[in-house]
């Protein structure tokens, strides 16, 4: 069925039909779809435009519509081209006449740009609501582990000790600047194209605001070309998934380090790994890898959008179609990731043990050694020259900073002196950086008083 079929007088090739359809995807938003058709026609019977009774026919048929959608009473059928084609000729075949009235001072252009504004919409509260679920996690481990100390990296090459709380504290950060990304995308985009007709608006005397308001709109857009032709949106929100998606495989790299077989810092719940067919003794860490691997999918949809947008003239073009698949597939890849990461981390087992050991092979109290020999007086650049002579006389006997003796200590600076084993403790080393945004406990009791205000606001 062709809402346009008038002006053609061949049928349309089947072929054509197939590249050229979109309601094999665009179903998915049937209720958007509905939502402003509902609110569309509210709007044209408050200015006159249809009788009371048409409106009236018209939203029960519509919500009759979606009530056998989701009961699957009735069944998406091929031969409609798209979503809006599939509702408009249900809705006549429900309701006669009345039905044919809907489409008054609209057009597919603008009736789907709200379509895919209303379906983001929707789609950026479930991914807030993720996102915080991850977040409210992060903050419940980081008070479970604020004495677990754990060498930090850098290079890949362990520095200085911190502490899982502290290393777990720069996750919140990453996501929580998702977040903020997130809503951000949602204020700006918050108008509505309703009454942008085909591009040029409408002679009809309808009343934007008012349509713009029941759909929980700021306002309507403000130009009518402009309404039609802009998907900034959603190269807004693919960005936004994509850096949420570079944080999670980040993340997951780090997961598939700390459970390899060299570092042994957390183990994986058995729900979370998989076996090999062939290597009994595999546990391997798929879920964070696969949540690695998605992360290019979901590049791949913002570097598609914005390939696609780049040469389209003013103002709707078909090739804006190419926007849904793509939109579709990152949404559910980085909500069907940040579910699947969160429930691996709430269930994943830290070996505090050998985190903290690892903390303290490879010298990360070195810094505090120099920093000890600076508190007695010496400049930093010999007290550098110092350790890193300590260091080598360490690597040839294979033994860490704390196991010298004090007359070793000596033969390299008489500055040493007994207080030195507590000064390079990995406690005494962690505990005395207390600066905000540091390890110690101090700094992250108030860092993570702080996290939660700025999670409940
Ligand atoms: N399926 C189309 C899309 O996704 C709907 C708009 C069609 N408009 C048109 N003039 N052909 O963009």
């Amino acid at each position: 069925m062709k809402l346009w079929g008038g002006r053609f007088t061949k049928e349309e090739n089947q072929l054509v039909h197939n590249f050229n359809e979109s309601l094999s995807f665009d179903r998915r938003f049937y209720r958007q779809d509905i939502e402003g058709s509902i609110a569309h026609v509210t709007m044209l019977e408050k200015q006159g435009i249809v009788s009371e009774a048409d409106r009236d026919a018209i939203i029960g048929g519509l919500r009759g519509i979606l009530e056998d959608l989701e009961s699957h009473k009735l069944e998406f059928t091929a031969e409609h081209e798209d979503i809006h084609s599939f509702v408009e000729a249900n809705l006549t075949e429900r309701i006669g006449e009345a039905g044919k009235r809907l489409h008054t001072g609209r057009s597919r252009n603008d009736q789907v740009a709200l379509d895919m504004k209303l379906y983001c919409r929707d789609e950026i509260g479930e991914l807030d609501g993720l996102v915080r679920a991850l977040l409210e996690e992060l903050l419940k481990l980081m008070e479970e582990n604020l004495d677990t100390y754990m060498p930090g990296f850098t290079h890949l090459q362990k520095a200085q000790p911190v502490t899982l709380a502290h290393h777990l504290g720069a996750y919140f950060e990453m996501f929580y600047r998702d977040l903020g990304r997130l809503s951000d995308i949602k204020k700006r985009m918050n108008t509505c194209p309703l009454g942008a007709g085909a591009l040029a608006g409408t002679t009809y005397p309808l009343d934007r605001e008012y349509s713009a308001g029941l759909l929980g709109f700021d306002g309507p857009t403000f130009n009518s070309m402009d309404s039609v032709s802009d998907r900034d949106y959603v190269i807004e929100l693919l960005s936004a998934l994509s850096t949420v998606a570079m944080h999670l495989s980040r993340f997951s790299e780090e997961v598939i380090i700390w459970n390899s077989n060299e570092y042994r810092f957390v183990e994986l719940d058995d729900a979370y790994s998989t076996g090999s067919s062939i290597m009994p003794q595999k546990k391997n860490p798929d879920i964070a890898e696969l949540v690695r691997g998605k992360t290019g999918r979901v590049y791949g949809a913002l570097v598609a959008i914005l390939t696609t947008m780049k040469g389209l003239p003013l103002a709707y073009n078909k090739d804006m179609q190419e926007d849904k698949e793509l939109t579709f597939d990152a949404i559910d890849t980085v909500k069907g990731c940040l579910a699947l990461f969160t429930g691996m981390m709430s269930t994943m087992v830290f070996r505090k043990d050998v985190m903290e050991a690892s903390a303290k092979k490879g010298f990360t109290n070195a810094t505090d050694a120099a920093d000890y020999l600076v508190n007695h007086g010496v400049a930093f650049r010999d007290a550098h020259g110092i350790v890193g002579q300590l260091v080598l006389y360490c690597l040839e006997k294979e033994i860490a900073l704390d196991d010298m003796t004090l007359e070793e200590f000596r033969a390299v600076s008489p500055v040493f002196e007994e207080d030195i084993y507590e000064a390079i403790s990995m406690k005494a080393c962690v505990e005395r950086r207390i600066t905000q945004g540091a390890p110690g406990q101090e700094a992250m009791k108030q860092a993570i008083a702080a996290c939660r205000r700025r999670l409940e606001q």
